[in-house]
């Protein structure tokens, strides 16, 4: 694959995964992200040419060819390595399923089965993405990532107003053959300017016309 003139320079940052975060020292709390949608868009970017570093979840997945990969575990370390990247980057993805809870403190030690019940308290986790769409440094394209099972354009909407993102990409993780831990996947694209339907394609697919939108968001034209 050849590199692309738009791509040419442009500086990239993608999350991708899950987060785990950790209850004890081996019990977890994390969610059925593959991480395959933002690796494929790190490797697709970084065969157009440009300069991608990658926040990686939990993953066991490889490195793609030319990508810089910063490995995290919990969204804590993940938000510390994005802000740490931000500056100078023209575009971030957020393609990471971040957890929206967190266990208020991680055991020392492993919880021993004693009661009937167990009752954790989950404290709300910060919102990365809404932190770097308001941050000083902002790139200035700010993609978020939408799975929802249910009234997909609403939430997409609704997101992308109150985090003030460039684009949202929305996709049904309810319908089977697409989102998590599939090879395929479907989006819709949601941006001020209207809607962009992803079809049906590979992730690698899927991810070169994603990053065509964001290309074109950011004014790079062939
Ligand atoms: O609000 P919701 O979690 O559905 O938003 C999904 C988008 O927000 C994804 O792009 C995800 O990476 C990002 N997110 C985040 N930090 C969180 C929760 C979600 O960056 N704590």
């Amino acid at each position: 694959m050849s590199h692309d003139p738009r791509f040419a320079g442009l500086r990239l940052l993608v999350s991708a995964g899950p987060t785990y975060e950790d209850i004890d020292p081996v019990r977890f709390l994390g969610n059925r992200s593959s991480g395959k949608m933002g690796f494929a868009i790190a490797a697709e970017a970084a065969a157009l040419g440009a300069e991608v570093t990658l926040i990686a979840g939990p993953v066991t997945l490889p490195t793609p060819a030319g990508v810089r990969r910063i490995d995290v575990r919990r969204v804590l370390e993940m938000r510390a390595a994005v802000l740490a990247e931000l500056p100078g980057q023209d575009a971030y993805i957020a393609a990471a399923a971040v957890a929206d809870y967190m266990p208020e403190h991680t055991a020392a030690q492993k919880i021993k089965k004693t009661g009937d019940t167990l009752t954790l308290i989950l404290v709300k986790t910060p919102d990365i993405l809404a932190e770097v769409a308001n941050h000083a440094d902002r790139p200035r394209c700010v993609v978020g990532f939408a799975a929802e099972t249910a009234e997909l354009e609403r939430y997409a909407l609704g997101k992308l107003r109150e985090k003030r993102l460039d684009m949202i990409a929305a996709n049904d993780v309810s319908q089977p053959g697409v989102g998590f831990e599939c090879d395929d996947n479907a989006l819709t694209v949601f941006s001020a300017e209207g809607k962009h339907e992803i079809g049906h394609g590979t992730k690698a697919e899927v991810a070169r016309e994603l990053l065509g939108l964001v290309a074109e968001r950011l004014g790079r034209t062939p």
